[in-house]
Order: C-alpha cells, then sequence, then structure tokens
C-alpha cells in the first residue's frame, strides 16, 4: 500500500485516480478537505477496496502514527499543502502551519515509523514530496531554465513555506537517512483544476460573461505541465529515482499568461461560441499586479528525461484543449466548487 497525502485536491486526485486505475496496489489517501479538498474529485474511487480515504491533517501526529502502523505502507507521496500564491499573500499562516509545520511532524511520524521497519522494507521505503519550481525564485527572460542545482530563492510566502518543506526533507535524508525523494513541477493544468487558478478561472469567467484579469502586463512567463504528465513524472520517480535525490518535472512549454488566455479565448469561441458571436478575447481586463509577482519560470528536466527516460505525452495544445473539453463537460463540478466561499474569495481579492 502507498499513503497519499492531500489526494482530494488537483493534483492528488488527479494522482489517486490514475494510480488505482494503473496498478492493483491499495493507496491509502489522507486529506483534510481544506476549501480545495473536494471528495467529488474522487467520485470514481469511493466505492472501492483498494482506495480508503482518511479525513485528517498531515500534523496530526498520533491520527498519521495509527495509520502508518495500521496499514504500514511502502512509501509516502506528500501533496498535502495550501498551493494558491495569492491567499498566501493575503493569509501566509495557515501556508506555514501546513507548509512548514505540517510536513515537518509528518517526517517525524515517518521517521518513526520507518525506523521500525525490517531491513529490507526501511531499505525500499520512499518518502515522495511533491514540491514546486517557483522555490528557485524567478528568471530573467535569457536566463536558462531552472535545474537541479539552481539556487532556492523563493519570492512569496507559499514558495518560501515550499522551500522549507524541502530543506526539511533534504534534511531527514542527510541526517537520519530517510529514503527521500523531491520533486520540482512547473505550473499544472487540466481536470479537477480549482477555478481560482488561472485556466479553470478564466475558463468559468468566460462561459459565465465576467472579465477574464490579466496580472500587470500579462506577459509574466509559466511553463504548464498537463497534470497527467505530473502524476506519470511521479510514479516514475517513485519506481525509479535515486533517494536523497531530487528530479524537475516539467514539458518545456513556456508561454506568457496573455497567450494563454488567448489560446483559452480561441478554443472556447471554437467550441462555446459566445451568444452574440463576438470572441471571449473580449472580456480580457488588465488588473492590477500582484505584489512580487515572479517574471518568469522555465523547468529544465533532462535529468528525468535522460536518467529515468520520462517524457510528457501532451503538448501545450493537445493538453489545453482537453482541459477546455472537460471544463465544458463538468460544468456541475465548477458550480458545485464555486460556492459562498469561493465568491467571498472572489471579492475580497479582485473586488467587484
Ligand atoms: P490543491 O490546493 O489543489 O490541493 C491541496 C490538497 O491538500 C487539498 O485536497 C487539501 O484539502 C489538502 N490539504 C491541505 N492542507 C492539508 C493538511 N494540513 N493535511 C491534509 N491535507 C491537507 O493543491 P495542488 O495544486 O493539487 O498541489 C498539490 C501539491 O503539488 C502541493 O504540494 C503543491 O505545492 C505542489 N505543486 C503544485 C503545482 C500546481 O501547478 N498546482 C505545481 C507544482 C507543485
Ligand atoms: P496561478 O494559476 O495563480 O499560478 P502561480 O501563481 O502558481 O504561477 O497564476 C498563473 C499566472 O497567471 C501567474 O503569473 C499569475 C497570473 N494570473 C493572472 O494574471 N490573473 C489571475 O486572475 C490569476 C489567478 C493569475
Amino acid at each position: 500500500m502507498i499513503l497519499v497525502t492531500g489526494g482530494a485536491g488537483f493534483i492528488g486526485a488527479n494522482f489517486v485516480l490514475t494510480w488505482l486505475a494503473r496498478n492493483d496496489e491499495r493507496l491509502l489517501n489522507l486529506d483534510n478537505l481544506t476549501y480545495a479538498g473536494n471528495m467529488e474529485n474522487l467520485a470514481a474511487v469511493m466505492g472501492m477496496d483498494r482506495h480508503v480515504f482518511v479525513r485528517g491533517d498531515i500534523g496530526d501526529t498520533n491520527l498519521v502514527s495509527d495509520l502508518l502502523e495500521r496499514y504500514r505502507p511502502r512509501a509516502v507521496v506528500n501533496f498535502a499543502a495550501e498551493s494558491h500564491v495569492d491567499r498566501s499573500i493575503l493569509g501566509p499562516a495557515d501556508f506555514i502551519q501546513t507548509n512548514v509545520v505540517g510536513t515537518f511532524r509528518l517526517l517525524e511520524a515517518v521517521r518513526a515509523y520507518w525506523k521500525g521497519l525490517g531491513d529490507g522494507e526501511m531499505g525500499a521505503f520512499r518518502f515522495l514530496h511533491v514540491s514546486t519550481d517557483e522555490v528557485f525564485g524567478s528568471l530573467e527572460p535569457e536566463d536558462p531554465p531552472f535545474t537541479e542545482s539552481s539556487r532556492v530563492m523563493p519570492n512569496s510566502p507559499y514558495s518560501a513555506s515550499k522551500a522549507s518543506s524541502d530543506h526539511l526533507v533534504r534534511a531527514y535524508h542527510h541526517t537520519y537517512g530517510l529514503p527521500v525523494l523531491t520533486t520540482h513541477c512547473s505550473n499544472n493544468y487540466g481536470p479537477f483544476h480549482f477555478p481560482e487558478k488561472l485556466i479553470p478561472l478564466v475558463i468559468h469567467n468566460a462561459l459565465a460573461g465576467k472579465a477574464l484579469p490579466i496580472y500587470g502586463d500579462g506577459r509574466q512567463v509559466r511553463d504548464w505541465l498537463y497534470v497527467e504528465d505530473h502524476c506519470s513524472a511521479l510514479r516514475r520517480v517513485l519506481a525509479a529515482g535515486c533517494p536523497g535525490e531530487s528530479y524537475n518535472v516539467g514539458g518545456c512549454n513556456e508561454k506568457t499568461n496573455l497567450e494563454v488566455v488567448k489560446a483559452l479565448c480561441g478554443i472556447l469561441d471554437e467550441l462555446a461560441p459566445r451568444a452574440d458571436g463576438r470572441s471571449y478575447g473580449e472580456q480580457i481586463t488588465y488588473v492590477r499586479d500582484r505584489p512580487g509577482h515572479d517574471r518568469r519560470y522555465a523547468i529544465d528536466a533532462s535529468k528525468l528525461m535522460n536518467e529515468l527516460g520520462w517524457a510528457p505525452a501532451e503538448t501545450f495544445e493537445s493538453g489545453i484543449r482537453k482541459t477546455v473539453v472537460w471544463y465544458l463537460e463538468n460544468q456541475k463540478w465548477v458550480g458545485n466548487v464555486t460556492d459562498g466561499g469561493y465568491r467571498q474569495w472572489m471579492e475580497r481579492h479582485y473586488g467587484t
């Protein structure tokens, strides 16, 4: 069995669904269902014997220790985190609590469990920590993409909290020998993405006839990866990664935010045209920039590709089209997550 934390969120749920569809191993899913956790994401596997869902906090040492003793996983994949940069600017405390303190407590519980395993099981055990390219800070236009040895220079409370957790994970390997793996992935997109993030927000607002908010000049660059490609990379790292190593994950898809939003508008114009026949692009609205907004992220994933033989299956064009189709076909899901709490956040962040 493997233990997945944060498996009701965007990437975690995609990982859980694809994991259970691909092999016979059982999966214990620990998630405390914050605003970003959604049981609807897991509807397809909720009746399945091989999927055990537990609502709980990664920082709850007693609970995590009990679960580890009871289910005896051979690996932990740690997705659980607060993940939205804008929320971290408005209120960093939850990010420190879950991403730093929570990861520390999880590591402590895992270390105690791991020390009690037999020799063979100890060596085979893995703690895979899912991190982000944002820990490396911001690139200039001509800089080469981030490698695994790029300097860690986080700029937002979110990325600083993730970098802190990365350091703890690294230290648990160096000091205690815990067989850890860390991945740094670029921006993901795809099904079950909460509509506070750029791509699902733009699809949602476009269809609702609302403004498509572009921060600043919209020329910030992100390196987009379809979420299932991130999941396949994580499976590969878990199976073949070398303990103590970190791996960058990305699909060589650098795009400005404006390019992304225009691509979305183009696909929506084709698949769900506006009643008045005009383009969704007319809803693009420039708004105040995010404080400390990182200008560019780009990932060099050649270590993962060359050493572990991973490659993404989707191009940006194929992945973004799949994503728009998924949102068009799952408007009920969108309607269910854009409840009162979501609307309060939108008003607080964007104003009316
Ligand atoms: P998300 O916000 O959609 O989901 C996070 C999940 O973690 C939710 O289900 C939430 O309920 C759960 N959670 C939060 N705090 C918890 C706690 N204390 N205990 C247990 N569960 C808790 O996030 P996501 O976009 O799916 O990201 C997952 C991981 O991948 C994060 O660690 C994030 O830093 C990393 N990451 C995300 C991206 C991206 O583009 N979204 C890119 C690279 C890395
Ligand atoms: P986001 O999806 O929040 O991911 P991250 O901040 O982790 O990269 O944002 C992606 C990019 O889109 C980022 O440069 C900020 C920008 N953005 C907007 O221009 N408007 C928006 O309303 C949002 C949510 C993001």
